[in-house]
């Protein structure tokens, strides 16, 4: 079952078309990796998809559901700009404001629980404003989960952390959707951290989905690489373009071209020797996370 579907999904302000026929498939259980440049359209989505937006065009279905039907809604916790934290009074008092609000009565056993969920269970007395930023974003989540999520909407939840924050965050989410089956939809552009969470990324483009991948799959393509230098690069990359059988040449720095899809060193050496081109140098690296996102946005390249 897919937790969301988007069919067709745009989105105008005025002229201005943020969202442009996006599809999106997210697999219920997933933690679902959203990457995209600024203003690419990562917010706009996930306003829409949370009912924050309505969309010009197209379809959102949550578990099978338009994502107008109120049980639907129901279903989704959200953190997409940082709640108005109240910082003079304790975690559990802030819940307790928010469950209010929600129309949740008796909230103390929800509130209890949705705090032991995030590890704030021991600092729920605390004033929020003794909190470092972790332990607020924590207790945001907390909040987002007072409705009882199976799936959570999270835009850019670490951002500004710091190092142990970050972690904290990262735990949390692993928790969450390891332990308790709740489904996520994470934007960032901490790519590095993103990819020690995610099991699916969605890489969106001037408002449209340019690729959706698993993280096995991504796994399987951040192949080894090889690097070549020379002085002499362009004519290098003119032998092998003709010469050499590889997924992709690409041209990466002024005197480096990257060669993918094949680990045939010896060819190439013979090649370009034959030719008499000298090579600086001949290396294999291995592809990251942040490597294939900037080759799919087409950034890799240096021309
Ligand atoms: N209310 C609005 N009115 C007009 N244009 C908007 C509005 N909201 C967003 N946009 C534009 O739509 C585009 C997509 O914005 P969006 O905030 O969705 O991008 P984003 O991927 O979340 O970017 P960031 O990484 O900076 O958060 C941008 O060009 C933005 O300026
Ligand atoms: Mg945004």
């Amino acid at each position: 079952m897919l937790a969301i579907e988007i069919d067709n999904l745009t989105k105008r302000f005025n002229d201005k078309t943020a969202v442009n026929s996006l599809s999106m498939h997210v697999e219920e259980g997933a933690i679902y990796g959203f990457i995209g440049d600024n203003g690419s359209g990562k917010s706009t989505t996930q306003k829409m998809i949370c009912g924050l937006l309505n969309q010009t065009e197209g379809t959102i279905k949550l578990f099978g559901k338009s994502h107008q039907d109120i049980t639907m809604r129901r279903k989704i916790g959200l953190l997409i700009e940082s709640p108005a934290l109240f910082p003079y009074v304790s975690a559990y008092e802030n819940m307790k404001l928010q469950a209010l609000n929600l129309g949740i009565k008796n909230p103390k056993k929800r509130i209890e629980s949705c705090l032991y969920k995030v590890g704030l269970k021991d600092v729920g007395k605390k004033k929020v404003k003794n909190f470092s930023l972790g332990m607020k974003q924590r207790l945001a989540i907390a909040i987002s989960l007072l409705g009882n999520p199976s799936l959570l909407i999270l835009d850019e939840p670490i951002n500004g952390l710091d190092p142990n924050g970050i972690i904290e965050i990262r735990n949390t989410l692993l928790e969450l959707n390891t332990k308790y089956n709740i489904t996520i939809l994470i934007s960032s552009h901490i790519l590095g951290e993103l990819s020690k969470i995610a099991t699916h990324y969605g890489i969106i483009k001037d408002g449209q989905i340019v690729e959706e991948i698993s993280a096995q799959e991504l796994s399987k393509r951040c192949e080894d690489y090889m690097i070549i230098k020379s002085s002499e690069i362009d004519q290098v990359k003119e032998v092998l373009d003709q010469k050499l059988t590889a997924d992709e040449i690409v041209k990466s720095d002024v005197n480096e071209i990257k060669v993918y899809g094949t680990m045939d060193g010896k060819r190439v050496n013979t090649l370009l020797v034959e030719k008499g081109y000298i090579i600086e140098e001949l290396s294999f690296q291995r592809m990251d996370l942040e490597g294939y996102f900037l080759k799919k946005m087409g950034g890799l390249a240096y021309e």
